[in-house]
């Protein structure tokens, strides 16, 4: 059962975890992405196990470098279970992640989710000839890729579901965790931490954990720090150091707010 003596241990509780970046098709081939590469959600999911966790990583794009890890933490003493669930696209990932999280103690949205898809994506694979509106002879000449304008056919956006913001407003199993996190940069409305705040106030998540980027930290295998906001945007605690460091940090936070 859930009730553990170490309060840190995650024995007999269920965690999803997303992690890795969406990919947003244009056509069969090609797509909208971002850079996250998956290591810190897998760090966490790795990390969960190795606590006796049964995690499911629900996976947008993880390379199997990357993934490697998460099969070597259930191999030791005590570990728990962990399972791959692929959800290349933000839509599959809301699937996924809904299905998967109704059995949940706790769900942790590492993963960079595209805000936006392109509404009509192209079931062949779109010629730089053809008009975005497939309408009328091409006025820029056949070699270029031409919209109503004359210029490149522009690709029409629509916003991707807020998972996050999904499973606060409606969570798949009652009191069950949800974490969030934000990489965050400063501009000329406010700072890193501050943007990060009132992001911990828009999505209501339990733990939003931000990072600070644009800095050296926050991408690629580097150390990195980040604060932790509770739902009001304030500070429950931070650190720095690698990604498995980050992890663990995040699942003390997580451990102690299960229920026992
Ligand atoms: N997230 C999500 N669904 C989305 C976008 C984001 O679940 N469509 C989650 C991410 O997994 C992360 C958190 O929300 O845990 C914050 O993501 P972020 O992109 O920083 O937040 P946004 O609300 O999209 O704000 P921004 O305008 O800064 O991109
Ligand atoms: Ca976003």
């Amino acid at each position: 059962g859930p009730g553990t003596a170490c309060p840190e241990q995650l024995s007999g509780r269920r965690l999803v975890v997303s992690a890795g970046g969406t990919h947003e098709p244009i056509d069969p081939v090609r797509f909208i992405g971002n850079r996250s590469s998956g290591r810190q959600g897998v760090a966490i999911a790795s990390a969960a196990a190795a606590r006796g966790a049964d995690v499911v990583l629900i996976a947008a794009n993880i390379s199997p470098e990357v993934l490697a890890p998460l099969g070597e933490s259930t191999a030791a003493p005590g570990a728990g279970t962990a399972r791959i669930v692929e959800a290349p696209t933000a839509l599959d990932m809301e699937a996924a992640v809904r299905s998967e999280a109704s059995s949940a103690d706790a769900v942790v949205m590492a993963a960079a989710v595209a805000d936006f898809r392109p509404s009509h994506p192209g079931i062949s694979k779109i010629k730089k000839h053809r008009l975005a509106d497939g309408a009328g002879p091409a006025t820029g000449g056949a070699d270029e890729a031409v919209g109503p304008a004359g210029g490149p056919a522009p690709i029409e956006l629509v916003a991707n579901p807020d998972i996050l913001a999904g499973l606060v407003a409606d969570p798949p199993q009652p009191g069950q965790l949800i974490v969030g996190f934000a990489a965050e940069t400063g501009d000329e409305e406010g700072d890193a931490l501050a943007h990060g705040a009132a992001k911990a106030r828009r999505k209501g998540a339990h733990l939003l954990a931000v990072n600070a980027v644009g800095d050296g930290r926050g991408f690629g295998d580097v150390p990195n720090a980040v604060v932790v906001l509770d739902p009001q945007g304030a500070e429950v605690a931070r650190g720095e150091g690698t990604k498995a460091e980050v992890a663990e940090l995040l699942l003390d936070l997580i451990a102690e707010r299960l229920p026992r």
